[in-house]
């Protein structure tokens, strides 16, 4: 019996069809993608808002030239034998490495912020605002860097330009070669001429780089240049120092790509209008991050701040109401530093709270302690609260002389001089332990302090008897206002 066909009339196979299909494309079109300039997201057309990170009237129309695409997916990957022999796995213990070697930085505040000096073929970005001393940093390191040949490259400032700031930092190295350029592609023609040991960018903003058609600057355009100066450093084993401009915001301008590329980003901070500038590590491949280095603007430069704790403490004033010395970490260096608080009665129906270099929630909530726990009368008081030297301050070990400041504000009395602070406080109202407690009392020693309050949880061990300053164990915050301004309002 003949079997009707019941699947219909048969498919032709499956082969016979192109799997990619081949659309002839002009590649020497010009493109045209929209890009977020806040976060890097690309889109066809033109919007107001930016899906991606919600940011209104930041996508930009971003023209690029086609590269030429491989055939097929696969040619991609193709290698040829001894590509192939190159890109072998290998065991680990096959690979070597001159993880010890790095380039000694003469200047030991970038050197300890970059965790032991600068990585050969390391690609590390500086960003801050404008004006806050970028470009003297780098160019008071190519100056300073003894027998090494520095390219420095800028793309702001005319080499005359370059050279009167040379004079005024009054360091004259032989060694260094200043080219004022904006094309990468002729930047690292000279750099493969002049071979230097280290390559300085100033800024990465300013480059651009062929053929992508749009404004230096763009986030296509920092992108492309970071990724071609990737591949300089990689395959040349330079290292490559570049600035980098932040946003109003205080990211770093371009997208998070940026710090991705990157094996290392140093922020500047500080206050143009101080003379003190941190440069601190947030990210880094090659060392720890959250390490800092401080530095202070004079006429002739950034002067290394070896001592910061004696600089903070400099313009102190004992037996003032409201201030406690509180001894905090800030990557691994213990610093102390002043928090002057102030208490003044309410004008207004809903007491004002005001802070500088704290954590405004963290003030909060330990008033609410203070309030709660230790039976301050603080709901109907304004409370200012100021961490002087212009740092910001995130480390908890700072509640205690944070509450210690404002208790002795509200009762308007000085906290005895030579004490200082070293706890977290809880919602308890409990002190607590803190990291690396030995260090900082021994910072604390060093700067001439005769007694320390730290957590009961941290007197474990020998912590004690090392030291010659008095270390005071307090079990809850109340038990250190007690102790302390109870004796100072009998007195
Ligand atoms: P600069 O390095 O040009 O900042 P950036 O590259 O981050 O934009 O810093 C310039 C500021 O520093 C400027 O306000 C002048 C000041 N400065 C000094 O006070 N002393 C100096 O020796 C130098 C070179 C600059
Ligand atoms: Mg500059």
């Amino acid at each position: 019996m003949e079997v009707a066909n019941i699947a219909g009339p048969s498919l032709p196979l499956l082969k016979s069809y192109p799997r990619y299909p081949q659309q002839p494309r002009d590649l020497k079109k010009p493109r045209s993608t929209y890009v977020c300039q806040n976060c890097g997201a690309q889109y066809a057309k033109q919007q107001g808002k930016c899906t991606a990170c919600l940011a209104w009237n930041v996508i930009v129309e971003e023209i690029t030239m086609q590269a030429p695409q491989p055939a097929a997916p696969w040619e991609a990957y193709s290698y040829n034998s001894e590509q192939l022999a190159a890109s072998r796995a290998k065991l680990l213990q096959e690979i070597s490495c001159q993880t010890a070697y790095r380039i000694a930085c003469p200047d030991q505040e970038l050197s300890r912020a970059l965790g032991g000096g600068i990585v050969p073929g390391s690609l590390v970005l500086i960003g801050g605002e404008p004006g806050i001393g970028k470009s003297t940093l780098l160019l008071q390191l190519a100056l300073a860097l003894p027998a090494s040949k520095v390219l420095y490259v800028s793309g702001e400032e005319s080499e005359a330009q370059i050279k009167m700031r040379a004079d005024r930092l009054q360091q004259l190295a032989t060694d260094c070669y200043i080219l004022n350029e904006t094309s990468l592609h002729n930047i690292l023609q000279q750099a493969a001429q002049l071979k230097p040991a280290i390559l300085i960018i100033d800024s990465i903003q300013t480059l651009y780089i062929h053929p992508i058609d749009s404004a230096p600057g763009s986030i296509a355009q920092v992108r492309a240049c970071t990724a071609a100066l990737l591949r300089y450093a990689k395959s040349t084993n330079t290292p490559v120092l570049l600035t980098g401009h932040i946003t109003k915001e205080g990211s770093l301008a371009g997208p998070k790509v940026l710090e991705h590329m990157v094996d290392t980003v140093l922020q500047f901070e500080g206050d143009r209008h101080t003379a003190y500038r941190i440069v601190r590590t947030i990210k880094n491949r090659f060392g720890a991050t959250a390490e800092l280095a401080i530095y202070e603007m004079h006429s002739h430069g950034l002067r290394e701040v070896a001592n910061p704790s004696e600089l903070f403490m400099a313009q102190r004033v004992d037996n003032l109401s409201g201030i406690a010395i509180g001894a905090f970490l800030e990557g691994n260096r213990p610093l102390l530093i002043e928090a002057q608080a102030l208490v003044s009665s309410a004008t207004y129906g809903t007491p004002q709270r005001a802070t500088t270099g704290f954590d405004s929630k963290r003030l909060n909530m330990l008033l609410a302690v203070l309030e709660k726990r230790a039976g301050l009368r603080l709901v109907v008081q304004d409370v200012f609260l100021n961490i002087a030297g212009g740092l910001k301050v995130e480390d908890p070990a700072l509640d205690l002389a944070v509450c210690l400041a404002i208790a002795a504000a509200l009762k308007d009395c000085a906290i005895p001089p030579h004490c200082c602070f070293a706890a977290e406080v809880g919602l308890g109202g409990e002190t607590r332990g803190v990291s690396r407690v030995e260090q900082r009392i021994a910072e604390a020693e060093r700067l001439g302090f005769q007694q320390i309050f730290i957590a009961e949880h941290n007197l474990k061990g020998p912590v004690a008897e090392e030291f010659s300053i008095n270390v005071h164990p307090v079990a809850t915050v109340s038990k250190a206002i007690d102790h302390l301004l109870m004796q100072e309002i009998g007195s």
